[in-house]
This record gives C-alpha cells, sequence and structure tokens, in this order.
C-alpha cells in the first residue's frame, strides 16, 4: 500500500515513521512535508536510506502541489500529522495557523475527493484533545464532548476535524479521527514544555512556569500514541473517532519537580540546585487549566493500552536529550533562538 504521511519530519510524524516504515517493508511511506522549524530531517536518519521510504518536500495548503502529489504516487492512505502545533505561537501569530491546519486540511481533502473516487482510500486525521476546550477539577473529555477550543491553535484544529467529518458525510470519503493529549518523548522540539525544562535543567536556565503551575495536562508518550494511530489505521471502523490518553494526569509544575529529579539522578546535580531555577512567569492568555481523557473506546474496541508510565518514559526521554547533544544543537539555530526571545522576553516574573 501507499502511504502518504504529511509531517512526517516533526515530532510525532518522524516517531511514527521511525517506527513502521521497518516494520512494513510491503508498504510504501511517503513523507509529505514543508520543512518549517518543526521540521528535522535527521530525525530521520536511520529511515532515509530504505526503499520503502521517500521525502517529499510540499506545502500542504499548496492546492496544485497536493494535487501532483496524488497525480505522482496515487496512495491509498493518508496519515494526516501536519500542523503549526505551538499553542504559544498561535497566540503570538496565527495566520499560518489557519493556513497550515485548516487550509492545508482543506487542500489534501480536495485531493482525496477528486482521487479517490471509487472510495478506495483512507483519510487518517491526527488531532488533539485541545478541541474539546478545558476541563474543571472533575469529568473527562470522551468522543462526545461538545468542542470549545480556546486557543487559535485549538479553534484551526477543530475546524480542520470538522472539514474532515463534513467530507466523510458529504462525500463519502473514508475518514477517521483520532483526538489525542499532551504527547512527550525523543525529537520533540524544544519550545514544548517537557523538552524546554530538561533543556533548560541540563543548561541551568530558568524554567519558566507559567502562572502558579496549576495546570494539569494529561501525558502520554509519544510510541504510545503511534502504536494508537496505526491500530486505528488498521483495526478501527470508517467514520469513527478514537479518543487517545495516558490516565495520567500530572499538574505541570509537579512535571517540572519530576524532571529535575530525574535529570538530578541521570546527571549527579544536587535536585536542590535544579528546584532553584523555576520561575513562575506570566500565565498563558486562555490558558486551559485541564486536560483528560476517557480512552475507554480505543481499549475496549481495539484493545490498545499504553506500554509506557510516566516515570519509565520521562526517564527515557531525559536520556535521549543527554544523549543527542548534536540535535539539540542542530534545532537550536538563530530563527529558535529568536522566537525564545520573542516568547519569553515579553512575559515578566509572576
Ligand atoms: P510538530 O510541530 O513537531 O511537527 C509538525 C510537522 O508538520 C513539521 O515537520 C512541519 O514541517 C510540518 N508542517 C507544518 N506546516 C506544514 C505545511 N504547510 N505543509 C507540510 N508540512 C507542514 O508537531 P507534532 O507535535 O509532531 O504534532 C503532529 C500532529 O499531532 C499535529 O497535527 C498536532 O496537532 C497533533 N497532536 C500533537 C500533540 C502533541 O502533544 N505534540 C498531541 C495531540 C495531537
Ligand atoms: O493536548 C495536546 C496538545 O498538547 C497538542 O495538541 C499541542 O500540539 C501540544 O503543543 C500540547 O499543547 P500544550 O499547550 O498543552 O503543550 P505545552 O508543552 O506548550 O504546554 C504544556 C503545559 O505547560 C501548558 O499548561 C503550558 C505550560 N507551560 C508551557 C511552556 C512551554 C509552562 O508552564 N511553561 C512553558 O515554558
Amino acid at each position: 500500500m501507499k502511504i502518504l504521511v504529511t509531517g512526517g519530519a516533526g515530532f510525532i510524524g518522524s516517531n511514527f515513521l521511525q517506527l513502521l516504515v521497518p516494520r512494513h517493508p510491503e508498504h510504501e511511506f511517503i513523507n509529505v512535508d514543508k520543512l518549517t522549524y518543526a521540521a528535522n530531517l535527521e530525525n530521520l536518519r536511520e529511515v532515509a536510506s530504505l526503499p520503502n521510504y521517500r521525502l517529499e518536500q510540499v506545502d500542504i495548503a499548496d492546492g496544485p502541489a497536493v494535487d501532483a502529489l496524488f497525480e505522482r504516487h496515487a496512495p491509498e492512505l493518508v496519515v494526516h500529522f501536519a500542523a503549526e502545533s505551538h499553542v504559544d505561537r498561535s497566540i503570538l501569530g496565527p495566520a499560518e495557523f489557519v493556513r497550515t491546519n485548516i487550509e492545508g486540511t482543506f487542500q489534501l481533502l480536495e485531493a482525496c475527493r477528486k482521487h479517490w473516487k471509487t472510495q478506495a482510500g483512507l483519510f487518517h486525521h491526527v488531532s488533539t484533545d485541545e478541541v474539546y476546550g478545558s476541563l474543571g477539577a472533575t469529568g473527562l473529555f470522551t468522543e462526545e464532548t461538545r468542542y470549545d477550543p480556546s486557543s487559535p491553535y485549538s479553534a484551526s484544529k477543530a475546524s480542520s476535524d470538522h472539514l474532515v467529518r463534513a467530507y466523510a458525510r458529504t462525500y463519502g470519503l473514508r475518514t477517521r479521527v483520532t483526538n489525542c493529549s499532551n504527547n512527550y518523548g525523543p525529537y520533540q522540539f524544544p519550545e514544548k514544555l517537557i523538552p524546554l525544562m530538561i533543556l533548560n535543567c541540563l543548561e541551568r536556565k530558568p524554567l519558566p512556569v507559567y502562572g502558579k503551575g496549576e495546570n494539569i495536562r494529561d501525558w502520554l508518550y509519544v510510541g504510545d500514541h503511534c502504536e494508537a494511530i496505526w491500530q486505528v489505521i488498521e483495526a478501527g471502523k470508517d467514520g469513527q473517532t478514537y479518543n487517545i490518553g495516558g490516565h495520567n494526569e500530572v499538574k505541570n509544575l509537579d512535571v517540572v519537580h519530576l524532571l529535575c529529579s530525574i535529570v538530578a539522578e541521570e546527571t549527579g546535580t544536587p535536585e536542590a540546585e535544579l528546584r532553584a531555577l523555576i520561575k513562575f512567569v506570566q500565565d498563558r492568555p486562555g490558558h486551559d487549566l485541564r486536560y483528560a481523557i476517557d480512552a475507554s473506546k480505543i481499549q475496549r474496541e481495539l484493545g490498545w493500552t499504553p506500554r509506557e508510565t510516566f516515570d519509565t518514559g520521562l526517564r527515557k526521554t531525559v536520556r535521549w536529550y543527554i544523549q543527542s547533544a548534536d540535535w539539540v544543537r542542530q534545532v537550536r539555530s538563530g530563527d529558535y533562538r529568536k522566537w525564545l526571545e520573542r516568547n519569553y522576553g515579553t512575559r515578566t516574573s509572576a
């Protein structure tokens, strides 16, 4: 089968390709990526030489280019990861989020509609739990939870989810949607909480915690997310949504404390020295309080459960960042430094 994977050079997409390209030599994987700041071809070094992998540098919002891709490869499955993915960036500059996440998804759906007249193909849309908005102290997001996005990022992902479902209902396109909680693991760009805190601990830089650090996220190891997506592709039902989460709710401040303790153990640094780096900074506007996923549908129907615990997954992740100094140096280009200055330069202490 020919599989078009969008955003395969980003964090989750590259973990997905690393897992599946060697495991499935019978399938051909075409990575369609614009190669934005968030992409890194180093992530795919081992996969790049395999005969069943190839890269196409294409912007998914460029309709004619997407159409030409479908002409060239005639894919039977699209796994759609490509997106602008960082909430803080969407607050500072929403335009690119509308363009890639909404317009880009639309162009892909249009290509599927045009080329898959016989319903031969399947469109798997990778989405987020942020479309559901924020939970209070109790309750869980189910597949039936009403959409209520807070940030330009989550609103753009919600729009893309609606478009995917509209193409299923209106044109009979075969689609599946997965909405997943916060991922962490190797190859995550260090603008997100966990890699940012690990690297700042290693470099003895301040650990910027938004507000009081009381917001809660439901953390899932990236490999578990990728396995879940593949299980939905292999055994899920058309037109269905599956929530994916780790049953692993942790307050941000507790995540940072845990990371201080793991980095301290792994590097022989006194933990108190790392905890002293914590700095409470101005909160994110519209900051969702709590995300927590009810993953019982995917567990019950497809038998998926996460393999990593937060402790094993975080330790693996910390070790990976310690051992990947070259990767870290490479992603910290001039552009990345400019972004850090723009984001944190305007945040005062809380
Ligand atoms: P990422 O930012 O690390 O990677 C995004 C990738 O998409 C990059 O390789 C980038 O070059 C590519 N891309 C961006 N714009 C593009 C365009 N116009 N055309 C082609 N390629 C483009 O993102 P990620 O964290 O790996 O997230 C992947 C997907 O999973 C996203 O759709 C995101 O909404 C979703 N998701 C992420 C998380 C998470 O915790 N990271 C959780 C749930 C869902
Ligand atoms: O829930 C899934 C979503 O998780 C994905 O759809 C997004 O693509 C992904 O970026 C992630 O969004 P979050 O906003 O939850 O992740 P982030 O790592 O940016 O922040 C996690 C929490 O930590 C959040 O409550 C904000 C807080 N935070 C974040 C950063 C970067 C801090 O306190 N300090 C920071 O420096």
